[in-house]
């Protein structure tokens, strides 16, 4: 019989967001009356961007001629999205990253898993707590970790808290990391990161020839000019540092699918035996044979965010997110929440009330209020007694969600 991968069996329950989902469609088979407003998954509400679809409607036109027809495409994706990510993403923030240091593809979540496959097996690995679950679970697949404890903290990687006491920032792990996964803007926590608090993280991972995969997935939230958008607006790190960029919750894409990894030419990685080899040839080897592209007219819409048009929209749809984020702070601040996040990213986290774990809090919004959440424990140990709400709603919706918190 064929043998399954049994690192599989070493996962801690089902992954979060299917489980939230089964939860609550068991709810809404006994309670087929209750109407439901789901802030849990932070998955995108609104029409995409008008500049968006105009383009992938213009390519599909010109798909229909063989003039205009395009089979596979480069497997790193189109010059011109390259090109205009490079300039408008990272060279007008003063970067220096060139349009063949980004690799498209069709999601952060994949690709943060996916690049696993580049690196050894005997990294020694470190996450925050709570942390986003793809980054511990990908690890747990591919035979990183050992099993996990009753806590659900697994062997062989090193936790690093964010919490309300070191306001929420990463501090340097105290055991040497070879691998650190950094999420800024946060997910869970919607804690933001400063230029000084990443300086840090750059210091530390040249001076221990560590790699930091930094997540800026929600960078397009950030409000004060002040804050970096990229891990490559810090000096040094372009020896360090890949970051995961998308297009899903900035202008929409979820559905769509876009996202882009930026591999700085300069980046080496080493063999057991010491000789230093690039990480972008090793990437763009990993990408050729495994993956084909994203679609043209997905492409397309993709480039057209960067368009004039494309940018007011794309602005409009962040600062509506953002304007529901701001509602949840203030209405569940003004009940008695302890509130944290929502201010530069669009997901609240909140204090469960005293005595509730994060899944009880759950159910009790799901079964009183009708109000579907995120449970804190499921990013992590550190997140029990959390509970996080997505701005991912129509204005109705938040202000309906926030209306039924508050009653109970
Ligand atoms: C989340 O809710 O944490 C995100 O939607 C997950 C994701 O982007 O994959």
């Amino acid at each position: 019989m064929v043998q399954i991968n049994s690192n599989y069996l070493k996962l801690k329950a089902g992954y979060l967001f299917p489980e939230i989902s089964r939860r609550v469609n068991a709810f809404s088979e006994a309670n087929p009356q209750a109407s439901l407003i789901r802030l849990g998954i932070g998955d995108v509400t609104e029409p995409l961007p008008q500049a968006c679809c105009q383009a992938m409607k213009d390519a599909v036109d010109e798909m229909e001629n063989s003039s205009g027809f395009h089979g596979y495409g480069p497997e790193q994706g189109y010059p011109w999205l390259r090109e205009a990510i490079a300039k408008n993403d990272f060279q007008a923030r003063g970067c220096q990253i060139s349009a063949d240091e980004i690799f498209v593809s069709d999601g952060s979540k994949c690709d943060s898993s996916n690049i696993l496959d580049i690196l050894g097996e005997d990294n020694q690995i470190a996450v925050t707590d709570p942390v986003y679950p793809v980054y511990v679970d990908s690890n747990v697949m591919s035979g990183r970790t050992g099993d996990a404890d009753q806590a659900g903290q697994y062997e062989g990687l090193s936790y690093i808290p964010l919490n309300s006491e070191n306001g929420f920032e990463a501090e340097l792990p105290l055991e040497p990391v070879d691998l650190i996964y950094l999420c800024f803007p946060n997910n869970p926590t919607g804690a933001v990161a400063s230029r000084e608090h990443l300086a840090k993280w750059v210091n530390y991972a040249n001076q221990n020839n560590a790699l930091i995969l930094f997540d800026a997935a929600y960078e397009a939230f950030i409000q004060d000019p002040l804050l970096p958008h990229s891990i490559f607006e810090i000096d040094g790190s372009r020896n360090c540092a890949i970051e995961f960029r998308s297009f899903s919750k900035k202008a929409g894409f979820t559905g769509t699918r876009c996202a882009y990894t930026v591999i700085p030419k300069s980046l080496q990685g080493s063999t057991s035996n010491g000789t230093e080899i690039d990480l972008w040839t090793l990437w763009n080897r990993r990408q050729s044979t495994k993956f084909n592209g994203v679609s043209y007219i997905v492409q397309r819409g993709a480039e057209a965010v960067y368009s004039l048009s494309g940018q007011k929209q794309t602005e409009k749809l962040v600062s509506f997110y953002m304007e529901n984020a701001s509602i949840i702070r203030k209405e569940l601040s003004s009940a008695g929440y302890t509130v944290f996040g929502g201010e530069h990213a669009p997901y609240v986290w909140i204090e469960a009330p005293k005595g509730q774990s994060s899944w009880q809090f759950f159910d009790f919004l799901l079964q009183k209020a009708n109000v579907v959440g995120t449970p804190g424990s499921g990013f992590g140990t550190a997140g029990e007694g959390y509970f996080r709400l997505s701005a991912f709603n129509s204005r109705e919706n938040v202000e309906e969600a926030m209306q039924r918190i508050i009653s109970f």
